[in-house]
């Protein structure tokens, strides 16, 4: 389709537009879409929209996957291994998972977005990421329309990082996503509060834990059909032991997750410090239940949003001389 709305494909609610957008049921619909455009074209490949800024209309090709499906392509009496169209919304598959009492995906309950940016965007939250049920991804090259399957190792997994986000970036399609499920699950609560919320239960299930873990969402981040957003918009920080302790000595209260590459500290922490809860440019806004979102509170304009999100990084930096870095892609 030429000259097409993108409204409802980008959760932040900017209303720009592309170019052309095709979607595509099947790897060979898409390989024949891939083919028809001109060499020369700029191609973006979407999910829902949920990570992401336009920052005007797009002058090129955008592709969205609409593969659906989930395909049990082994089982045993542990463990399941699903095949899933990386259009599936994600959250629908997480039901999915718990309804049949595999576990894995329960604490990525509720994640805005599809099976596909599962995978470039290495999802994660309450202690859990995609890559950790991810085994294998199956893409096809935009330059050639060649069919590739990566597995778990060659993606090059990092906190939101990706071999699909750097190395290759734009440069595959993703078409089916296969994760491991276990049906003996060991579940996982000791991120936050989220022990705490289940403690009064004697046996809990992975159907508790996805409740518990959609209440906790839902109290905190917003709706985005009710007010635009794209989710946590910065990374959280990782910074070296050194830089911790001398922050800690003046926040003693402050949060903070021991990882293999340093100590990660939460930028809705520290910019809810910098006092920009609740605070505005514009339109562009912080959220008031969790600085780490940045919503439009209706016609907010992209320029809003990054002025908004340069002004956050900049007394960040100078209140505790920590950089952080939108995980919003910026297009
Ligand atoms: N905090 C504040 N004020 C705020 C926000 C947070 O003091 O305004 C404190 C909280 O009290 C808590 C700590 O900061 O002690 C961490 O907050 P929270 O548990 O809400 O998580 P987060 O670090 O803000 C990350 C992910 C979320 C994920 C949650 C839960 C990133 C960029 N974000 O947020 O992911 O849901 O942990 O695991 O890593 C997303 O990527 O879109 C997303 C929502």
């Amino acid at each position: 389709m030429n000259n097409y709305s993108l409204l409802n494909h980008n959760t932040f609610g900017m209303d720009v537009y592309a170019k052309r957008f095709f979607e595509y049921n099947s790897v060979e619909e898409l390989k024949r879409i891939i083919e028809d455009i001109p060499a020369d074209e700029q191609i973006l490949l979407i999910g829902e929209g949920s990570n992401l800024l336009f920052k005007g209309n797009y002058n090129g090709s955008i592709l969205h996957s609409k593969i659906k499906g989930i395909d049990i392509i082994e089982e045993s009496e542990n463990e399941v291994l699903v095949r899933v169209g990386s259009g599936k919304n994600w959250d629908e598959f997480v039901e999915y998972c718990v309804k049949k009492g595999w576990g894995g995906a329960e604490n990525l309950s509720l994640i805005p977005g599809e099976v596909g940016a599962s995978a470039v965007q290495n999802i994660g939250a309450y202690g859990v990421e995609a890559k950790d049920i991810i085994i294998l991804v199956e893409a096809v090259e935009i330059r050639n329309g060649q069919s590739r399957v990566f597995g778990n190792a060659e993606c090059n997994y990092e906190y939101r990082q990706s071999i699909f986000k750097k190395e290759l970036k734009g440069c595959y399609a993703i078409t089916y996503v296969t994760y491991k499920l276990s049906k003996h699950p060991s579940l996982k609560l000791d991120y936050g509060n989220i022990r705490s919320i289940l403690n009064e239960k004697k046996e809990i299930t992975i159907e508790d834990v996805r409740n518990a873990i959609i209440n906790i969402r839902n109290s905190k981040l917003p709706d985005p059909k009710i007010l635009g957003n794209a989710g946590s918009f910065f990374m959280n920080p990782i910074v070296s032991k050194e830089k911790f302790l001398s922050i800690q000595k003046k926040y003693p209260n402050m949060p903070f997750y021991d990882t293999p590459n340093g100590i990660k500290i939460p930028a809705g922490w520290m910019i809810d410090q910098c006092g920009w809860k609740g605070k505005s440019i514009g339109k562009a806004a912080v959220h008031d239940k969790q600085a780490l979102v940045l919503v439009n509170l209706g016609g907010a304009t992209s320029d809003e949003i990054i002025t908004l999100s340069n002004a956050i990084c900049e007394s960040v930096q100078k209140q505790f001389g920590v950089s952080i870095h939108p995980e919003v892609n910026f297009i």
